[in-house]
């Protein structure tokens, strides 16, 4: 009786081809609301314009900076691209910490420490003088009018510094680089993390024009056609659009697969009623999710002998990390359970098994919703080019992604299954999005120059 409850409580987070199907049909519907006029300010999935226009082809060259803010690191990177025959990409950077109390204090504050870290590196690199240009990878929602413009339209994930939305982040990051005094630096682009990885991946394998991240959180960008974005002047060529797509569900139309213990995540989150997709598939909610299955389990004394400790209480102890730990399938039980005592939870050898089919039940419907997703996306782009094939390259980055032992093999078998006409191609990005933050910056320099 005991087993079959746990397998009810369970099976509301298993779907089935069919509503997997629906997800994919209900992010077309919302791509459509968020690229035409009539519905985008209102739409959920915004498909923001990102003004990058077309994907790197080797002739970006020269030495830029960039800062990489939003996901597990900060960094500040040293970017040296040399174009030509024997193009070549060098990277120095150095990882900063951001303490929670800067990312959820003010926003001059917030600033002020990527500024003091800035010029910390450039310290240490030896280039105080150097007035490079800069691209600013920032995972967040952001409103461009051009490729140095960004309006922060709300914070996601564990940011929550006071006066920055609605504002412009590069201007915030110029005054910041102001008030310090020291330096000078050229802020040239502002990228969202999707399409820097899109940019990455795309500098290796010219078939990429989708950027992925499975990671703290979710989101994913691609080539859309200018005649379909009716935000942008003009109907000729490309750009990508960053879609926002953790944003997906916030007008209720998940709800129907949503369960208890993702309304519980919902409302003890920094964004009550936001990001209703991301917070079902990416790293920083799925430890939430099952930590709340956890707690109802024990409450019906299923687990940890009825007894609810106060590490089962405390909020975010089940990382990324922890979680691809325990559904590691090369763990013994022995060792699931050592992971358990590691993070204070006293668990017997039944409950390790019950503690490792919640994971892998959470992180399978996040695989398969995630998967969803991008069908819908690659179909989509299929349909652009008026195609019956398409064989497309998708750069990927993200701790869910690379760390966990199931989600990328069940997202990509969820793709094949939900758009079968599409021939997905995923490509992990090995230097993050900082490297095509800079491609960005340095075709951005080059325009530039032509327009003057
Ligand atoms: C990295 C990017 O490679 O991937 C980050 O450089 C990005 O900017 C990240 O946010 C996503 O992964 P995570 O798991 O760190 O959020
Ligand atoms: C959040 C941000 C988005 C970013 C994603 C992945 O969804 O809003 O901009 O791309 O996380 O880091």
């Amino acid at each position: 009786d005991q087993t079959r409850q746990i397998a009810q409580t369970l099976d509301e987070f298993r779907l089935s081809k069919a509503q997997l199907l629906e997800v994919k049909k209900r992010m077309r519907v919302e791509i459509e609301n968020g690229l035409k006029k009539k519905t985008h300010d209102t739409a959920t999935v915004k498909m923001l314009p990102t003004f990058v226009r077309s994907t790197p082809d080797g002739t970006e060259n020269g030495d830029f900076l960039a800062l990489d803010l939003g996901g597990t690191n900060f960094r500040v990177l040293l970017v040296r691209i040399r174009s030509g025959k024997r193009r070549s990409v060098e990277m120095h950077n150095k990882i900063y910490a951001i303490p929670i109390e800067v990312m959820q204090g003010t926003g001059e504050e917030l600033f002020d420490h990527i500024v003091y870290c800035i010029s910390d590196f450039l310290d240490y690199m030896g280039m105080k003088n150097a007035r490079l240009p800069l691209g600013f990878t920032f995972s967040f929602p952001c409103k461009q009018t051009s490729l140095d413009a960004g309006i922060l339209v709300n914070w996601t994930k564990g940011f929550k510094a006071t006066d920055c939305e609605g504002e412009d982040v590069v201007d915030l990051l110029r005054e910041g680089i102001k008030r310090k005094e020291e330096f000078d630096l050229d802020v040239v682009a502002v990228v969202n993390d999707t399409v820097g990885t899109m940019m990455t991946c795309a500098y290796e394998e010219a078939t990429c024009e989708v950027g992925l991240i499975a990671g703290t959180g979710s989101n994913a960008c691609y080539m859309e056609e200018m005649r379909n974005i009716e935000m942008v002047e003009g109907d000729k060529g490309r750009m990508c659009v960053n879609m926002e797509w953790g944003a997906f569900g916030d007008n209720g139309c998940l709800d129907d697969i949503r369960t208890k213990y993702d309304r519980a995540v919902d409302e003890n989150s920094l964004n009550e009623g936001k990001q209703r997709y991301e917070k079902m598939c990416s790293g920083m909610y799925l430890g939430e999710i099952v930590r709340n299955i956890l707690i109802d389990l024990t409450k019906r004394g299923f687990l940890f002998r009825g007894q609810i400790s106060e590490t089962l209480k405390t909020r975010g102890i089940f990382e990324t990390k922890f979680l691809s730990q325990i559904e590691s399938d090369r763990l013994a039980l022995l060792q699931v359970r050592a992971i358990l005592q590691q993070l204070g939870l006293d668990s017997t050898c039944d409950d390790s098994i019950i503690v490792k089919e919640v994971c892998g039940t959470v992180s399978r419907r996040a695989a398969q919703i995630c998967g969803a997703g991008m069908a819908a996306v690659v179909d989509k782009i299929r349909e652009n080019r008026g195609l019956d094939h398409l064989e497309i390259t998708v750069g990927v980055d993200g701790t869910l992604y690379k760390l966990h032992p199931h989600f990328s093999r069940i997202m990509h078998q969820t793709v094949k299954e939900l758009a079968p006409k599409c021939d997905v191609n995923f490509l992990l990005s090995e230097d993050g999005s900082g490297k095509g933050a800079a491609l960005i910056t340095a075709v951005g320099v080059r325009q530039r120059e032509l327009e003057l």
